[in-house]
């Protein structure tokens, strides 16, 4: 239905009028051992999940909201790379079918003029060894006007029609980042990480910047310089130690 032109990604798709959230969808059928590549979109979601156990907006018919299953055979310190690895497909396809160049704000926040249009939710289910299953949950606000969304979202928030000034076509929207997940997950288990690294850092908004670091043990100030092969933020504080930065929220300081 969605003319995939992949080898494996989309081939089982699982499409939902209305649900819960497709991250707890996608996690039941990994559960059931359906096949790599599985996928699972929704026209909604009643309780649409973000980072840090927070609520994400999903209103019907105006986005894109959808969840991978991939089943590599990794460690689970892998598993925060497939966040950046989806973040370079969605920027690219983005700048495919638009006039609008989004930025990656690491971990997982695409930005657009500094509002957020996708967060990308990366879980796994995992052995302390080996990753059974890896789960990509994708949102992306993409026909919304202003006015959709809830006033506390309006200051940090935006769409891809906002933005753009047109509607956009989302099965051709995920037809185009499907295709790019599969080529950079190819790449990925044929080169490793390192390709992949250069071109994430090449849309990356924080790499040079003073930013702020908020994590759950504490705040952490300084420039990031860059991200480790394992796709862990690098900052540099005014002492010139370097920390390795696992999960935070970034404030970059103007
Ligand atoms: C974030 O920025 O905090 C991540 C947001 C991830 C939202 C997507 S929408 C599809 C999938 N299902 C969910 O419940 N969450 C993810």
């Amino acid at each position: 239905r969605l003319g995939l032109n992949t080898k494996f990604l989309g081939h089982s798709i699982h499409y939902l009028d209305s649900t819960d959230s497709t991250q707890k969808v996608a996690h039941k059928l990994s559960q059931e051992g359906c096949p790599e590549g599985t996928i699972v979109i929704a026209e909604e979601q009643k309780n649409g999940r973000g980072r840090l156990t927070r609520h994400w907006y999903s209103p019907k018919y105006t986005g894109v909201w959808m969840s991978i299953v991939l089943r590599p055979n990794l460690s689970p310190q892998k598993a925060p790379q497939f966040t950046l690895i989806a973040a370079i497909a969605v920027v690219q396809a983005i700048e495919e079918l638009t006039n609008v160049l989004p930025e990656i704000k690491w971990p997982n926040d695409i930005l657009i003029n500094g509002k957020k249009v996708t967060g990308i939710l990366t879980e796994l289910q995992a052995d302390v060894d080996k990753i059974d299953s890896i789960i990509i949950g994708i949102g992306i606000n993409v026909n919304q006007q202003l006015s959709d969304f809830p006033d506390e979202l309006q200051s940090i928030a935006t769409s891809l029609a906002i933005e753009s000034g047109r509607k956009i076509t989302r099965a051709k929207l995920i037809q185009c980042i499907l295709m790019k997940i599969e080529k950079y997950y190819h790449v990925y288990l044929e080169k490793g990480f390192a390709p992949l690294k250069i071109l994430w850092e090449s849309y990356a908004i924080s790499i040079g910047k003073e930013i702020i670091a908020r994590t759950v043990t504490g705040e952490i100030a300084g420039r990031a310089i860059g991200i480790t092969n394992e796709g862990i933020l690098k900052i540099e504080d005014d002492a010139g130690i370097i920390h390795e930065i696992y999960s935070a929220d970034i404030e970059i300081k103007k």
